[in-house]
């Protein structure tokens, strides 16, 4: 839950608590692609300052020059207690989980697993414009199920959808952005298990991009796709990236439905 503190608060406020001079240090994306005075707004990168416990783990690893090739189950196991305490997920299975660089390489190589080239991609435009490049470059056929007017998954084009992507005898599947990037809507457990019930009729593929996960606003609770019933077959692609701003530590975590095989 994400909660910047009001200016009269008197709590210190995350958003000032590094100046300009600092942030233009910074050699990312969004400091170094455009001259001084265009800041792309469309790069979630936050101008905060790190947390204080990932700022000493990674420092730590820093000194102990301890960045070889991961070992065990660690970082799954984090994410497993953290949707324990958050969402009350205490199913996340941390032996169907694989390390993978970040989330998109991650839908990739998951989209890879349940289709084949030329197999149809359903998406829910308006999404964030790479699912589009990544599933293109991957020889995979975009078929667009556009969120309703009011910016919210519409379960009737969803379903036309995916009858057509299954109709050519092709494997689909559906890549779904949850919560929805751009709109921010955060998909209730009803839509969700409505989207594994339709997915199971027609046997598409379910592919959950939730990077945003930790990021919902106060009072509105986040669904893990796995945990909703039916959706066993699904598979999920979790991050720390966006809630810690860690885009370029590059450790995201793909997670296989109980009932996932490829
Ligand atoms: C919905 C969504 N998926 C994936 C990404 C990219 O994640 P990664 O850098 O881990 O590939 C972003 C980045 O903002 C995003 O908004």
């Amino acid at each position: 839950m994400t909660r910047i503190p009001h200016e009269s608060s008197g709590e210190p406020n995350p958003l000032r608590a590094l100046g300009l001079d600092r942030l233009r240090r910074r050699t990312s994306m969004k400091w170094r692609t455009y001259p001084d005075d265009v800041l792309p707004l469309w790069v979630a990168e936050m101008d905060v300052p790190l947390a204080e416990p990932v700022v000493r783990a990674v420092g730590d690893a820093l000194a102990l020059g301890d960045t070889g090739y991961p070992a065990g189950s660690g970082y799954a196991e984090a994410l497993a207690a953290f949707a324990a305490k958050r969402w009350g997920w205490h199913a996340l299975a941390v032996e169907r989980t694989a390390i993978v660089p970040d989330v998109m390489l991650g839908v990739v190589e998951m989209l890879k697993l349940v289709t084949g080239p030329g197999d149809p991609v359903v998406v829910n435009p308006p999404v964030y414009p790479p699912f589009f490049q990544f599933v293109e470059h991957m020889d995979r056929r975009i078929a667009e199920a556009p969120l309703g007017a009011d910016g919210r998954l519409d379960l009737d084009v969803l379903e036309t959808a995916y009858r057509r992507a299954v109709a050519g005898g092709g494997r689909a599947a559906h890549l779904l952005c949850s919560p929805h990037n751009p709109t921010g809507t955060v998909h209730t457990a009803a839509e969700l298990a409505a989207v594994a019930a339709l997915a199971d009729r027609y046997g598409v593929r379910v592919v959950a991009d939730e990077i945003h996960a930790p990021l919902t606003a106060g009072g509105v609770d986040f669904v893990p796709y796995l945990s909703v019933p039916g959706a066993d077959s699904g598979l999920s692609l979790m991050s720390a990236s966006k809630a810690w701003n860690l885009a370029g530590l590059k450790a995201a975590l793909a997670v296989a439905g109980p009932a996932a095989e490829a």
